[in-house]
Parts: structure tokens; sequence; C-alpha cells
């Protein structure tokens, strides 16, 4: 099965994928992780898209789909994928289109006021990648999944938050039309605990 999470940024698409993958078995792919362990490495990649996230903004498409296609062509690609946060423009989705057939998009839906607060007090893991919120961990800084250490992304902070907020509206939220009329979306509401939001897309996505 190939499919796509759509949703605003703090939605839970990250958290929401991880469970995904290893309930169908198929990779989690994320820009955004490919872009921070480009921007970690310090991969010419990593520098170009550093300049665009720092400041809320898309990386290039061109840039972008390219990272998504070679990722796509690799062998664990063959039975399936999730993309989470690709595509993200509408020219993302045509150039999709272009090398491969997509069976479903959940678009996670949250109240966007809402997001603010889950992305500010956001701290992944250093170690495995989980997304923790402050509100859930106590006054403790380490992983409850694998004990690392949790750290905040860089573009995690208000001003940057707000900006992100203001592009997918305006670049990403029109892709859930696209989808509709190709009669692939599945809209899950994504307001509420995470075990019950994976119920959800679950029971949508195992019809
Ligand atoms: P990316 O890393 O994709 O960030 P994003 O889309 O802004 O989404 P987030 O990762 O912030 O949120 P999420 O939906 O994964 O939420 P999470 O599960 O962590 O992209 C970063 C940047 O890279 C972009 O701004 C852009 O510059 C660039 N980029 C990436 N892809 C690109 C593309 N295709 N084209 C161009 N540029 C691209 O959850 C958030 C928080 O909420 C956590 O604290 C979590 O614990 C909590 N939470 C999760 N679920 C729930 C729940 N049900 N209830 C309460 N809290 C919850
Ligand atoms: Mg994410």
């Amino acid at each position: 099965m190939n499919i796509i999470l759509l949703g605003a940024p703090g939605a839970g698409k990250g958290t929401q994928a991880v469970r995904l993958a290893a309930r169908y078995k198929i990779p989690h792919i994320s820009t955004g992780d490919i872009f921070r362990y480009n921007i970690k490495n310090q991969t010419p990649v990593g520098m170009l898209a550093k300049s665009y996230i720092d400041k809320g903004q898309l990386v290039p498409d061109e840039v972008t789909v390219r990272i998504v296609r070679e990722r796509l062509e690799m062998d664990d690609c063959k039975n399936g994928y999730l993309l989470d946060g690709f595509p993200r423009t509408v020219e993302q989705a045509k150039a999709l289109d272009g090398f491969s057939a997509i069976d479903a998009v959940v678009n996670v839906d949250v109240p966007l006021g809402k997001l603010m607060k889950r992305i500010t007090g956001r701290r992944v893991c250093g170690k495995c990648g989980e997304s923790h919120h402050v509100d859930y961990l106590g006054g403790k800084n380490v992983c409850a999944k694998c004990g690392g250490e949790l750290i905040q992304r860089a573009d995690d902070n208000e001003e940057t938050v707000g900006k992100r907020l203001d592009v997918y509206v305006s670049q990403t939220a029109p892709l859930a039309a696209y989808y509709e009329k190709k009669g692939v979306l599945l809209t899950v509401d994504g307001d509420g605990e995470i075990e019950e939001v994976f119920e959800r897309i679950t029971e949508r996505l195992d019809k």
C-alpha cells in the first residue's frame, strides 16, 4: 500500500507514521527527517534545506522531488511506503503522480488553534526519533521509549511555527481537494488521544 500522510505542522504525522509503518510493515519516509539528517551531516542538500527550514519556508520543489524519487526507487519501497510531509505543494503532488501511484491519502485534521502548543512543547528523542510533549514528561528530559536524550527542533519556536502554519494554509491545504478529486482522500479527526487517532486511521485504511 502506498500511503501519504497529509496534515498541518504538529498534526501528528510523525507520531502516527511510526505506528502505521510498524503495523503495515512499510518504510516511513519523512522529508523533514531526511532534511534534518542532511543538516546534521552538513551535506550540500542539508545546507540548502537549512536556509529554508530555519525561516519556516518550504525547500524548493525540484530538490524535494528528486530526493523522494530516489528514495522510492529503493528496494524496501517495493511493497509500499508511507510518505510523511510529502507532497506539500500541488507541484510536488503532480510530480509524484509521474513516478508512483498512491492508494490512500490520510488527512490528519486538527484545529489550527491547537497546533502552536503541540509544536512548541514538542521534544524529540535524539536517539530513536520519537516525538514527546513536555506536558507528559513530568519534568524529565529522557525518552520513555529508549532512554535517549530529548532535544527541541530548531524550527519549533513560536515565530517559525507561525510561518510554517501560514505556509501550510496557503500551499499544502489545497492538496486535500487535489486528492479528493482523485477519490483517494481519507480525512480523519486528529484531535484526541494518540491511540484513538491511530485507531481512526487504521479503521479507514483496513477497509
Ligand atoms: P516536517 O519535519 O515535515 O515538519 P512539519 O510538517 O512542520 O510537521 P511536524 O513534524 O512539525 O509535525 P507532525 O505532524 O509530524 O507532528 P508530531 O507527530 O511530531 O518539515 C520540517 C520542514 O522541512 C518544513 O517546514 C520545510 O521547510 C521542510 N520540508 C519538509 N518536507 C518538505 C516538502 N515536502 N517540501 C518542501 N519542504 C519540506 O506531533 C507534534 C507534537 O504533538 C508532539 O509533541 C507530539 O507528541 C504531539 N502529539 C502528536 N499527536 C498528538 C495527539 N493526538 N494529541 C496531543 N498531542 C499530540
Ligand atoms: Mg513530523
